[in-house]
């Protein structure tokens, strides 16, 4: 149910495998995360590998989104625009509805009118690439929250009283209706909470089948490797 690969580089691991599945089909989806790890995966495909992907043929959809306008330092949009969506040629680009009190059910009616359905009508991405907080979270589905429990809604703006902020956040039954769903995980302070996940523990441990890319320093946990 879940595999890991440790891995010296496991962005550039990573970056090998989302150009296969992005290249294998017509179209290709695939859902981003933010926060800081992805970066360089990002940057990778829109460089290194950027003629290995038909760019034209890719639409890319966002995982989760902060409370902030768009430009803020803070808009995971923003770093996925800058290091990947305006370096490549002809690809689409679904951003999440910033600040916008209708942002879940509009960006839902993306999601319903951009992707293919399974037989339960959930729309199916070829790829949702994860990362996971030091408190076992994953995408904006945070220990204790609301969104944890939602098996109806596609997408949802979650409360978040942790951070005292609300995310906009893929939920679970489109999570699980991906073709695949795949892990980065990097540094020190992600080898307890990963080892826990890996035990099913915590947000992220809820998200099966699953692989994981992660670096040594994360991968050290009793369960990885
Ligand atoms: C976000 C995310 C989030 C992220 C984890 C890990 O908005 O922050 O999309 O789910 O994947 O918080 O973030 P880091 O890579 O910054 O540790």
């Amino acid at each position: 149910m879940r595999t890991v690969h440790v891995h010296e580089d496991p962005a550039q691991e990573l970056a090998v495998r989302v150009a296969e599945v992005l290249a294998s089909g017509n179209p290709t989806s695939v859902a981003l995360s933010g926060g800081s790890t992805p970066r360089r995966l990002y940057r990778l495909l829109a460089t290194e590998y950027r003629d290995r992907i038909p760019w034209d043929r890719v639409s890319l959809f966002q995982v989760d989104e902060r409370w902030v306008e768009p430009d803020d330092p803070d808009s995971n949009w923003r770093m996925i625009r800058e290091e990947l969506v305006d370096r490549v040629p002809g690809v689409t680009a679904h951003p999440v509805p910033h600040r916008d009190p209708r942002a879940a059910e509009r960006y839902e009616e993306t999601l319903r009118s951009a992707l293919p359905r399974n037989d339960a009508g959930i729309p199916v991405f070829d790829l949702v690439l994860l990362g996971m907080g030091a408190d076992g979270h994953t995408a904006s589905l945070f220990p204790g929250t609301a969104a944890l429990e939602e098996r109806d809604r596609l997408v949802v703006v979650n409360e978040v009283p942790q951070l005292d902020t609300r995310r906009i956040t893929l939920t679970y039954p489109v999570i699980e209706a991906a073709r695949r769903r795949w892990f980065l995980v990097a540094g020190p302070d992600k080898a307890e909470p990963l080892a826990r996940v890996l035990e099913g523990e915590f947000p992220a441990g809820r998200v099966v089948p699953a692989e994981f890319y992660v670096d040594p320093a994360a991968g050290t946990g009793p369960s990885a490797g």
